[in-house]
Protein backbone atom coordinates (compact mmCIF):
# COMPACT_ATOMS: atom_id res chain seq x y z
CA UNK A 1 0.00 0.00 0.00
CA UNK A 2 2.95 2.08 0.32
CA UNK A 3 4.55 3.22 -2.73
CA UNK A 4 8.45 4.74 -3.06
CA UNK A 5 8.75 8.56 -4.25
CA UNK A 6 12.04 10.26 -4.99
CA UNK A 7 12.45 13.65 -3.84
CA UNK A 8 13.16 15.90 -7.22
CA UNK A 9 13.90 19.35 -5.23
CA UNK A 10 13.82 21.14 -1.95
CA UNK A 11 12.72 24.90 -1.29
CA UNK A 12 13.45 26.55 1.26
CA UNK A 13 10.13 28.86 2.13
CA UNK A 14 10.07 29.96 5.94
CA UNK A 15 11.38 29.74 9.41
CA UNK A 16 11.79 25.84 10.06
CA UNK A 17 9.46 25.14 6.90
CA UNK A 18 10.67 23.54 3.69
CA UNK A 19 8.71 22.05 0.96
CA UNK A 20 9.80 18.33 -0.83
CA UNK A 21 8.64 18.26 -4.31
CA UNK A 22 8.44 14.50 -6.16
CA UNK A 23 6.57 13.03 -8.60
CA UNK A 24 3.56 10.95 -7.95
CA UNK A 25 0.39 9.81 -10.52
CA UNK A 26 -1.67 10.03 -7.75
CA UNK A 27 -4.71 13.09 -7.98
CA UNK A 28 -5.20 14.73 -4.88
CA UNK A 29 -8.14 17.48 -4.23
CA UNK A 30 -6.99 20.33 -2.29
CA UNK A 31 -7.20 19.49 1.85
CA UNK A 32 -6.34 16.05 1.37
CA UNK A 33 -3.14 14.57 3.68
CA UNK A 34 -0.95 11.38 2.77
CA UNK A 35 0.67 9.60 5.44
CA UNK A 36 4.50 10.23 5.02
CA UNK A 37 7.03 7.62 6.42
CA UNK A 38 10.36 7.49 6.94
CA UNK A 39 11.32 3.87 7.47
CA UNK A 40 13.62 3.16 10.95
CA UNK A 41 12.18 7.21 12.03
CA UNK A 42 7.72 7.39 11.69
CA UNK A 43 5.62 7.49 9.79
CA UNK A 44 3.26 11.21 10.03
CA UNK A 45 0.07 12.92 8.00
CA UNK A 46 1.30 15.92 5.66
CA UNK A 47 -1.29 17.83 3.40
CA UNK A 48 -0.66 18.07 -0.27
CA UNK A 49 0.72 21.59 -0.67
CA UNK A 50 1.62 21.09 -4.25
CA UNK A 51 -0.43 19.93 -7.27
CA UNK A 52 1.05 19.70 -10.47
CA UNK A 53 3.97 18.30 -12.84
CA UNK A 54 5.75 18.10 -9.25
CA UNK A 55 3.31 17.44 -5.96
CA UNK A 56 4.64 18.86 -3.04
CA UNK A 57 4.69 18.37 1.00
CA UNK A 58 5.27 21.86 2.60
CA UNK A 59 6.94 20.83 6.29
CA UNK A 60 7.62 22.46 9.59
CA UNK A 61 10.20 21.03 12.29
CA UNK A 62 8.01 20.21 15.03
CA UNK A 63 9.87 17.60 16.53
CA UNK A 64 12.33 14.35 15.46
CA UNK A 65 10.35 12.96 12.21
CA UNK A 66 9.95 16.23 10.70
CA UNK A 67 13.49 16.97 11.88
CA UNK A 68 14.78 14.71 10.33
CA UNK A 69 12.61 14.81 6.94
CA UNK A 70 14.24 18.64 6.79
CA UNK A 71 17.67 16.18 6.33
CA UNK A 72 16.78 14.89 3.30
CA UNK A 73 17.63 16.40 0.10
CA UNK A 74 17.57 15.61 -3.99
CA UNK A 75 17.31 12.05 -4.62
CA UNK A 76 16.08 10.88 -1.34
CA UNK A 77 13.20 8.36 -1.12
CA UNK A 78 9.73 9.16 0.83
CA UNK A 79 7.48 5.85 1.50
CA UNK A 80 3.92 7.39 0.75
CA UNK A 81 0.47 6.26 0.91
CA UNK A 82 -2.59 8.51 0.14
CA UNK A 83 -4.09 10.37 -0.77
CA UNK A 84 -6.41 10.37 1.96
CA UNK A 85 -9.74 12.48 3.74
CA UNK A 86 -11.81 15.00 2.39
CA UNK A 87 -10.58 17.80 0.72
CA UNK A 88 -12.21 21.57 0.34
CA UNK A 89 -15.70 21.59 -1.72
CA UNK A 90 -15.98 24.49 -3.73
CA UNK A 91 -18.23 27.18 -2.54
CA UNK A 92 -19.66 29.64 -5.12
CA UNK A 93 -18.87 33.60 -4.47
CA UNK A 94 -16.47 35.69 -2.67
CA UNK A 95 -13.94 33.07 -0.49
CA UNK A 96 -11.82 34.71 2.17
CA UNK A 97 -9.26 32.41 3.13
CA UNK A 98 -7.20 32.67 6.38
CA UNK A 99 -4.04 30.45 7.15
CA UNK A 100 -1.67 30.38 10.40
CA UNK A 101 1.61 29.41 10.50
CA UNK A 102 1.91 26.26 8.28
CA UNK A 103 -1.67 26.08 7.98
CA UNK A 104 -1.19 27.67 4.79
CA UNK A 105 0.52 24.65 3.07
CA UNK A 106 -3.00 22.81 3.29
CA UNK A 107 -4.77 25.87 2.14
CA UNK A 108 -1.91 26.82 -1.06
CA UNK A 109 -3.74 24.35 -3.89
CA UNK A 110 -7.30 25.77 -2.64
CA UNK A 111 -6.24 29.44 -3.31
CA UNK A 112 -4.69 28.17 -6.66
CA UNK A 113 -8.21 26.83 -7.68
CA UNK A 114 -10.44 29.67 -6.82
CA UNK A 115 -11.76 33.06 -8.46
CA UNK A 116 -9.74 35.99 -7.12
CA UNK A 117 -10.24 35.04 -3.46
CA UNK A 118 -8.83 37.57 -0.75
CA UNK A 119 -6.04 35.91 1.94
CA UNK A 120 -5.00 36.57 5.30
CA UNK A 121 -1.46 35.00 5.68
CA UNK A 122 -0.92 34.84 9.75
CA UNK A 123 2.49 34.13 11.57
CA UNK A 124 4.12 34.54 14.97
CA UNK A 125 6.79 36.87 13.46
CA UNK A 126 8.07 37.82 9.87
CA UNK A 127 10.31 35.04 9.52
CA UNK A 128 7.48 32.67 9.98
CA UNK A 129 5.07 34.02 7.04
CA UNK A 130 4.76 30.71 4.49
CA UNK A 131 3.75 31.81 0.71
CA UNK A 132 3.47 35.47 0.74
CA UNK A 133 6.00 34.90 -2.38
CA UNK A 134 3.69 32.34 -4.33
CA UNK A 135 0.59 34.64 -3.41
CA UNK A 136 2.25 38.33 -4.25
CA UNK A 137 -0.11 38.86 -7.02
CA UNK A 138 -3.71 37.81 -5.31
CA UNK A 139 -2.03 41.09 -2.44
CA UNK A 140 -2.19 38.89 0.57
CA UNK A 141 -3.26 40.37 3.67
CA UNK A 142 -0.50 39.82 6.01
CA UNK A 143 -0.56 39.41 10.35
CA UNK A 144 2.13 38.78 12.39
CA UNK A 145 1.47 38.35 16.82
CA UNK A 146 4.91 40.46 17.07
CA UNK A 147 3.85 42.88 14.50
CA UNK A 148 7.47 42.25 12.35
CA UNK A 149 5.00 42.70 9.15
CA UNK A 150 1.70 43.83 8.63
CA UNK A 151 -1.38 43.90 10.87
CA UNK A 152 -0.25 43.55 14.60
CA UNK A 153 -2.22 41.05 15.87
CA UNK A 154 -3.68 37.50 15.76
CA UNK A 155 -4.89 36.49 12.21
CA UNK A 156 -8.95 36.57 13.04
CA UNK A 157 -8.67 39.83 14.21
CA UNK A 158 -7.73 40.81 10.80
CA UNK A 159 -10.23 38.13 9.44
CA UNK A 160 -13.20 40.24 11.47
CA UNK A 161 -11.98 43.60 9.73
CA UNK A 162 -11.85 42.15 6.13
CA UNK A 163 -15.45 40.94 6.88
CA UNK A 164 -16.87 44.27 8.24
CA UNK A 165 -15.69 45.82 5.31
CA UNK A 166 -16.57 43.49 2.24
CA UNK A 167 -19.45 40.83 1.76
CA UNK A 168 -17.79 36.93 1.75
CA UNK A 169 -19.75 33.67 0.61
CA UNK A 170 -17.35 31.59 2.61
CA UNK A 171 -14.71 31.44 4.58
CA UNK A 172 -11.33 28.97 4.40
CA UNK A 173 -9.00 28.67 6.95
CA UNK A 174 -6.36 26.07 8.51
CA UNK A 175 -3.87 26.96 11.59
CA UNK A 176 -3.83 26.09 14.93
CA UNK A 177 -7.62 24.97 16.37
CA UNK A 178 -7.11 28.39 19.08
CA UNK A 179 -6.93 30.55 16.09
CA UNK A 180 -9.61 28.26 14.02
CA UNK A 181 -11.94 28.87 16.93
CA UNK A 182 -12.68 32.64 17.09
CA UNK A 183 -12.85 32.38 13.19
CA UNK A 184 -15.96 29.52 13.13
CA UNK A 185 -17.49 32.12 16.52
CA UNK A 186 -16.80 34.83 13.59
CA UNK A 187 -18.38 32.87 10.55
CA UNK A 188 -21.29 31.94 13.15
CA UNK A 189 -22.20 35.56 14.29
CA UNK A 190 -22.15 37.07 10.71
CA UNK A 191 -23.83 34.17 8.66
CA UNK A 192 -21.22 32.90 6.69
CA UNK A 193 -20.47 29.55 5.50
CA UNK A 194 -16.87 27.92 6.89
CA UNK A 195 -14.64 25.11 6.02
CA UNK A 196 -11.51 24.28 8.35
CA UNK A 197 -9.20 21.53 8.12
CA UNK A 198 -8.31 20.29 11.31
CA UNK A 199 -5.05 18.80 12.48
CA UNK A 200 -5.23 16.13 15.15
CA UNK A 201 -2.76 13.12 16.58
CA UNK A 202 -3.38 10.58 13.65
CA UNK A 203 -1.74 6.94 13.62
CA UNK A 204 -3.33 4.32 10.91
CA UNK A 205 -4.98 7.80 8.78
CA UNK A 206 -7.32 5.38 7.37
CA UNK A 207 -10.15 5.56 10.30
CA UNK A 208 -9.03 2.55 12.37
CA UNK A 209 -7.36 3.72 15.11
CA UNK A 210 -9.38 6.32 16.33
CA UNK A 211 -6.66 8.60 17.64
CA UNK A 212 -7.64 11.59 15.68
CA UNK A 213 -11.48 11.59 17.05
CA UNK A 214 -13.16 14.60 18.18
CA UNK A 215 -17.19 14.63 19.34
CA UNK A 216 -17.48 11.19 17.35
CA UNK A 217 -15.48 12.53 14.39
CA UNK A 218 -12.42 10.49 13.19
CA UNK A 219 -10.45 13.74 11.36
CA UNK A 220 -8.77 11.27 9.10
CA UNK A 221 -11.97 9.94 7.22
CA UNK A 222 -14.87 12.45 8.13
CA UNK A 223 -12.02 15.26 7.62
CA UNK A 224 -9.71 16.81 7.58
CA UNK A 225 -11.58 19.39 6.57
CA UNK A 226 -15.11 20.07 8.07
CA UNK A 227 -17.87 22.60 7.10
CA UNK A 228 -20.16 24.96 9.06
CA UNK A 229 -22.55 23.29 10.66
CA UNK A 230 -20.30 20.42 12.16
CA UNK A 231 -17.62 22.83 12.91
CA UNK A 232 -20.24 25.01 14.85
CA UNK A 233 -21.06 22.05 16.92
CA UNK A 234 -17.54 20.82 18.03
CA UNK A 235 -17.56 21.43 21.43
CA UNK A 236 -13.81 20.22 22.24
CA UNK A 237 -12.82 22.10 18.86
CA UNK A 238 -9.56 24.62 20.87
CA UNK A 239 -10.43 22.98 23.61
CA UNK A 240 -9.75 19.72 24.00
CA UNK A 241 -6.81 16.59 22.25
CA UNK A 242 -6.40 13.40 22.34
CA UNK A 243 -2.53 12.73 23.03
CA UNK A 244 -0.88 9.40 21.91
CA UNK A 245 -1.95 7.24 24.44
CA UNK A 246 -6.07 8.26 23.85
CA UNK A 247 -6.11 10.42 26.88
CA UNK A 248 -8.04 13.64 26.78
CA UNK A 249 -5.48 17.10 27.14
CA UNK A 250 -6.81 20.65 27.72
CA UNK A 251 -5.30 23.06 25.35
CA UNK A 252 -4.16 26.23 26.70
C1 LIG B 1 -4.28 16.05 8.26
C2 LIG B 1 -2.97 16.64 8.70
C3 LIG B 1 -2.21 17.36 7.79
C4 LIG B 1 -1.00 17.93 8.18
N1 LIG B 1 -0.30 18.64 7.27
C5 LIG B 1 0.86 19.22 7.62
C6 LIG B 1 1.59 19.99 6.67
O1 LIG B 1 1.18 20.17 5.52
N2 LIG B 1 2.76 20.53 7.07
C7 LIG B 1 3.23 20.36 8.35
O2 LIG B 1 4.32 20.88 8.65
N3 LIG B 1 2.56 19.64 9.27
C8 LIG B 1 1.39 19.06 8.94
N4 LIG B 1 0.71 18.31 9.87
C9 LIG B 1 1.29 18.14 11.21
C10 LIG B 1 2.38 17.06 11.20
O3 LIG B 1 1.78 15.79 10.94
C11 LIG B 1 3.12 17.03 12.56
O4 LIG B 1 3.79 18.25 12.72
C12 LIG B 1 4.12 15.87 12.61
O5 LIG B 1 3.43 14.66 12.74
C13 LIG B 1 5.05 16.03 13.79
O6 LIG B 1 5.91 14.91 13.78
P1 LIG B 1 7.31 14.94 14.53
O7 LIG B 1 7.82 13.53 14.59
O8 LIG B 1 8.22 15.96 13.96
O9 LIG B 1 6.88 15.48 15.97
P2 LIG B 1 7.10 14.82 17.39
O10 LIG B 1 6.45 15.76 18.36
O11 LIG B 1 8.53 14.44 17.61
O12 LIG B 1 6.27 13.49 17.30
C14 LIG B 1 4.89 13.52 17.28
C15 LIG B 1 4.38 12.10 17.11
O13 LIG B 1 2.99 12.17 16.86
C16 LIG B 1 2.69 11.76 15.54
N5 LIG B 1 1.66 12.62 14.97
C17 LIG B 1 0.67 12.18 14.22
N6 LIG B 1 -0.17 13.15 13.90
C18 LIG B 1 0.29 14.28 14.46
C19 LIG B 1 -0.15 15.62 14.45
N7 LIG B 1 -1.28 15.98 13.83
N8 LIG B 1 0.55 16.53 15.13
C20 LIG B 1 1.68 16.17 15.78
N9 LIG B 1 2.15 14.89 15.82
C21 LIG B 1 1.47 13.96 15.16
C22 LIG B 1 4.02 11.80 14.80
O14 LIG B 1 4.01 10.89 13.75
C23 LIG B 1 4.98 11.42 15.92
O15 LIG B 1 4.96 10.04 16.13
C24 LIG B 1 -0.52 17.75 9.51
C25 LIG B 1 -1.29 17.01 10.42
C26 LIG B 1 -2.50 16.49 10.03
C27 LIG B 1 -3.30 15.71 11.03
S1 LIG C 1 -5.85 8.25 12.54
FE1 LIG C 1 -6.68 6.32 13.03
S2 LIG C 1 -8.82 6.67 13.04
FE2 LIG C 1 -7.98 8.55 12.36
Amino acid sequence: MYRVVKIQKVLDEAKGIKTFLFEDSSEPTPGQFYMVWLPGIDEFPMSISYIGALKGFTVKKIGYGTSKMHELSSGAKLWIRGPYGKGFNYVKGKALVVGGGSGMATLAPLIERLDAPDIVIGARTKADLLFVERFKDLAPYISTDDGSAGFHGYAPQLAEQLVNENKYDIIYACGPELMLKPLIELAKRRHIEIQASLERLMKCGIGICDSCSINGYRVCVDGPVFSTQVLFNMRDLGKVRRDASGNKEVLS
